[in-house]
């Protein structure tokens, strides 16, 4: 991409994967490691842009980002208050976090114990709020890109791009970058491979190799949306 093509802009990202808590001591996770969204916060910076790492539990070393510029959270409660804080005045948003589609229905006061001839314990969880389809609908800031990942697996039911595709339709955010997870690419390791898709669904560029690559890919994507 071009030197400073992100100069004066303000580029939220979130990265890394929410937890929700079950008791004091377990919560519901996810394997993101994080290293996906840090290396668009440092490519960025790189390409002028101030930028706002919302990071949830991410498993990298991110002493090289300007600490003023991180926010740490836990939850998916946590992460969107923040995303939605720091992205008023936004002219990007990548959501590239794994967010927990479901969270705990409630948290247990103290932990949950074994009890001998007691069955174990059912979890009921509640959906969380949908984030990245909120940020799309709603728009905080006029003309302001909004940017989803989809972690998609292959199964019977259809490819990734399809399943990814529809995602995009579903979600409405103006690029949508579609990878493959499982046998040895995507979650914690450090190539990748996305489709970036529009709104519609179709096609609008590749990346691949490094994540760096990718996501200097996804931000050559973003740069020709600002420019409309
Ligand atoms: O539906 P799915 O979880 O696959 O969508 C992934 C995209 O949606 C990611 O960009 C993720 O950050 C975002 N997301 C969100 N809020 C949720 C679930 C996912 O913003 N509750």
């Amino acid at each position: 991409g071009t030197a400073r093509d992100l100069d004066g802009r303000h580029v939220v990202v979130s990265a890394g994967g929410t937890r929700e808590p079950i008791d004091p001591v377990r919560f519901l996770g996810n394997r993101s490691s994080g290293l996906q969204g840090v290396e668009i916060a440092r490519a960025a910076r790189k390409r002028g842009a101030r930028v706002t790492l919302v990071a949830a539990s991410v498993g990298v070393d991110v002493s090289d980002l300007d600490p003023g510029s991180l926010v740490e959270v836990e939850t998916t409660a946590e992460l969107r208050s923040a995303v939605r804080s720091a992205g008023g005045d936004a002219d990007v948003i990548v959501m590239a976090a794994a967010v927990a589609d479901f969270r705990p229905a409630g948290t247990a006061a103290s932990k949950i114990k074994k009890s001998a001839g007691a069955p174990p314990p059912t979890i009921e969880l509640v959906e969380n709020p949908d984030i990245l389809a909120e940020l799309s609908a709603e728009r905080l800031r006029p003309g302001q890109v909004v940017v989803g990942f989809a972690a998609e697996t292959g199964d019977a039911d259809g490819d990734v791009l399809e399943h990814g595709r529809a995602k995009a339709r579903r979600k409405g955010a103006d690029l949508l970058a579609i990878n493959a997870v499982g046998d040895g690419v995507g979650f914690g390791v450090a190539e990748n491979a996305v489709t970036i898709v529009d709104r519609d669904g179709e096609t609008v560029s590749t990346g691949q190799g490094t994540k760096r690559a990718v996501a200097e890919a996804l931000l050559d994507a973003v740069v020709s949306r600002l420019a409309r």
